[in-house]
């Protein structure tokens, strides 16, 4: 019954990966489902409101888990949030290990990303006439990776271990990865390992918004072991660690929901350039 319409400012958005497919102890105000130019989210937006400021959260992989790495409507996402005035996006996402250190339950806020996507998936709200480049050589956003550090910082005493940067391969799956190439990320300086960081960072920052990931290690991937990555290994260590993953995630909320979000927007692609041309909605 809640309403289906939302026109109050919005400024932070959560996207949750496998794991954090909700988000609970907050009050539910509104349930949006924008049509963009990109088709409609994975999920209906909730609204929450929380210490009297309002967040969005989208199930990147649908309520029901429906769609694959591979298939998830980045675009439409990342459009929806922006039409409701989100400016910085705290991503949440399960990731394998490559690194003996960053043990199953361990989080991960990563600095860095490497493209292994098949550039099947669409990438770009930048085409069919609209040109644009934005700088992508820093991903992640170091202002809100250093909320999430602080968060983790004191949540420490219950056990939350932090390894506060990383470089994320960001695989097309939805297979897992063979131990050969397994192997080769970890020459490569890869931390860990998902199927979700691409293209969702590369058209937040076309969006103009700030974007950080934040990684839970389910499973040491396959380097590690003659075991196989299986789905029950990474859903049992998601489902061991989901409450810390709620904490942290709230800590940052509370943390978020205190500053002034226009401090956190990013430098602006699209003025003055022919980007202004791409319409959210
Ligand atoms: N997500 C969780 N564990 C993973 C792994 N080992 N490889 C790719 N994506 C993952």
């Amino acid at each position: 019954d809640l309403p289906t319409t939302f026109d109050q400012p919005v400024h932070i958005g959560v996207i949750g990966g496998t794991g954090l497919a909700q988000l609970e102890g907050y009050e539910p105000i509104a349930l949006v489902n924008p049509v963009t130019p990109w088709g409609t989210p994975a999920s209906p937006i909730s609204i929450l409101s929380h210490n009297g400021v309002n967040i969005a959260f989208l199930a990147r992989h649908g309520l029901h888990h429906q769609y694959a790495p591979h298939e998830v409507p980045n675009r439409a996402n990342i459009a929806a949030l922006r039409h409701l005035g989100v400016r910085c996006v705290i991503a949440f996402s399960a990731v394998g290990s490559l690194q003996e250190e960053i043990k199953p339950m361990d989080f991960v806020v990563p600095d860095q990303v490497i493209d292994r996507t098949k550039g099947i998936r669409p990438f770009t709200f930048f085409e069919g006439g609209v040109v644009g480049h934005v700088g992508f050589a820093d991903p992640f956003d170091k202002k809100l990776a250093d909320i999430v550090k602080t968060c983790a910082a004191h949540m420490k005493g219950d056990g939350v271990v932090l390894h506060d940067k990383g470089t994320i391969i960001c695989m097309e799956g939805p297979q897992f990865s063979t131990r050969a190439e397994s192997h080769m990320y970890r020459s490569w300086g890869g931390s860990v390992i998902n199927m979700s960081a691409l293209p969702e960072a590369k058209l937040a920052r076309e969006a103009e918004l700030s974007y950080q990931m934040i990684c839970m290690a389910t499973d040491y991937d396959c380097w590690h072991s003659y075991e196989d990555v299986n789905v029950e290994m990474v859903i049992k260590y998601m489902q061991a660690n989901s409450q810390n993953a709620k904490r942290l995630v709230g800590g940052v909320l509370d943390q978020l929901s205190k500053l002034d979000h226009s401090d956190l927007v990013l430098a602006k692609h699209w003025e003055g350039a022919s980007q202004g041309s791409v319409k959210f909605m």
